[in-house]
């Protein structure tokens, strides 16, 4: 058990009956109170991998125990490369195997692979059956756990396979970051960042101000930042649960970045490395396009810079970018389409001049 009691916030995402609660805090894990409230079933499985297991599943099997007379601990290989259909099937191997029913319910216990694939998996088995988000990266706190997005990668494309499906519940324990490698910590500010461009200018400022306390994991910091991401998300999805339209701004930089991550091949680089350099390319398409003012595109790549990121894009080439980014599911009728900025805290989701693409490709790639 923690040492210190449980402290929390919770955060609602507002989506009618499948409305739910983000709680963040510390010490939340092993708190049985973070899971009051969630149905009765025969069978809870804690879907994770080996990285995480000996440092989280014995604590919240026992969490859990409290409340489930069986808690199975699935465990799959680690790593964006296994974001897979054997790893899927994996857990709906073990849950067979278990005799796990339909009212079976899931705990995701780590970052976003194994968030999104647990996730999908729950959207999957017996037709459906509750799960919940236990996020244990600073990416998955402030962005994979929350808004029901799941999915497997494709060998052609990235997140290609999935299903909207959301989770009853987010237990984000914001001690569990301690143990994070530097460079997954990066990795989340990218995704944090991204907020304030896209929504919040505000927070964009705080951003420049406390990026050194969030480097270093001080929790004031980190619960704001936990905070005040998961507050943007829920109120964008909150909107637009499914992507029709306003969902999209969460994509910011993302076009770029999975081609850097599919063309790569998935894991060279971390998802959130790709995004923090996939922003700097699609500032920089904004400015070539005369949406913003280049000051705010030199603001945001100092920022992603500090935050440990990439700036710089592998040299994959232009006609590879094109194709890669092809494959978006934003691409419609062969058209690609991007989240660009038209001001600090607004932006506007359209195609773009092959030519400045073009341009943006040479600039900022090496
Ligand atoms: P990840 O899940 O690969 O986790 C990163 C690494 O940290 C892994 O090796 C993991 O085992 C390890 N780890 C996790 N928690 C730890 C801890 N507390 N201590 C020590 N090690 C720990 O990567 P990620 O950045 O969390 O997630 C990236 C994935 O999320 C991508 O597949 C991306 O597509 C997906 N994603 C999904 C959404 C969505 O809306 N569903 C949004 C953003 C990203
Ligand atoms: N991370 C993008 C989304 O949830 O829509």
């Amino acid at each position: 058990m923690s040492a210190t009691p449980a402290s929390r916030v919770a955060v609602p995402i507002e989506l009618g009956d499948r409305s739910y609660d983000i709680l963040i805090g510390t010490g939340l894990l092993d708190d049985p109170k973070s899971f009051d409230g969630l149905p009765a079933a025969a069978c809870a499985a804690i879907v994770t991998n080996p990285t995480i297991a000996p440092l989280y599943a014995a604590r919240l099997q026992t969490a859990l125990g409290a409340r489930y007379a069986r808690v199975l601990v699935i465990e799959l290989p680690d790593g964006e490369a296994h974001k897979d259909w054997t790893s899927l099937n994996t857990v709906f191997d073990a849950l067979l195997a278990a005799g796990c029913d339909r009212k079976t319910i899931l705990f995701a216990l780590g970052g976003g692979v194994v968030g999104d694939i647990a996730g999908f998996a729950a959207a999957c088995y017996m037709r459906g059956v509750p799960f919940v988000q236990v996020p244990t990266t600073l990416l998955a706190q402030v962005d994979s756990s929350v808004g029901g997005k799941t999915a497997i990668n494709h060998p052609l494309g990235k997140n290609m396979i999935g299903a909207f499906y959301q989770p009853l519940r987010v237990v984000a324990d914001l001690a569990t970051l301690d143990t994070l490698p530097v460079r997954e910590v990066s990795a989340g500010l990218a995704e944090i960042i991204k907020y304030g461009p896209i929504a919040d200018s505000e927070f964009l400022d705080w951003l420049g101000t406390n990026l050194d306390a969030l480097r270093a994991r001080d929790k004031t910091a980190l619960a704001h930042a936990v905070r005040r991401s998961c507050e943007i998300k829920a109120w964008v999805v909150g909107q637009d649960e499914r992507e029709s339209g306003l969902r999209a701004i969460l994509n910011f930089g993302h076009t770029f970045a999975h081609a850097i991550e599919s063309g790569l091949g998935y894991g060279e680089w971390l998802h959130g490395e790709a995004v923090g350099c996939g922003m700097v390319m699609a500032a920089d398409l904004s400015a070539r396009m005369g949406l913003i003012d280049p000051s705010l595109v030199d603001r945001l790549v100092r920022l992603i810079e500090r935050a440990g990121l990439p700036i710089v894009g592998p040299k994959l080439g232009v006609p590879r970018y094109l194709e890669l980014m092809r494959l978006d599911k934003k691409t419609e009728s062969g058209e690609i389409r991007f989240v660009l900025l038209d001001g600090p805290g607004h932006e506007v989701m359209r195609a773009a001049p092959q030519a400045l693409v073009a341009q943006v490709i040479d600039a900022r790639t090496a």
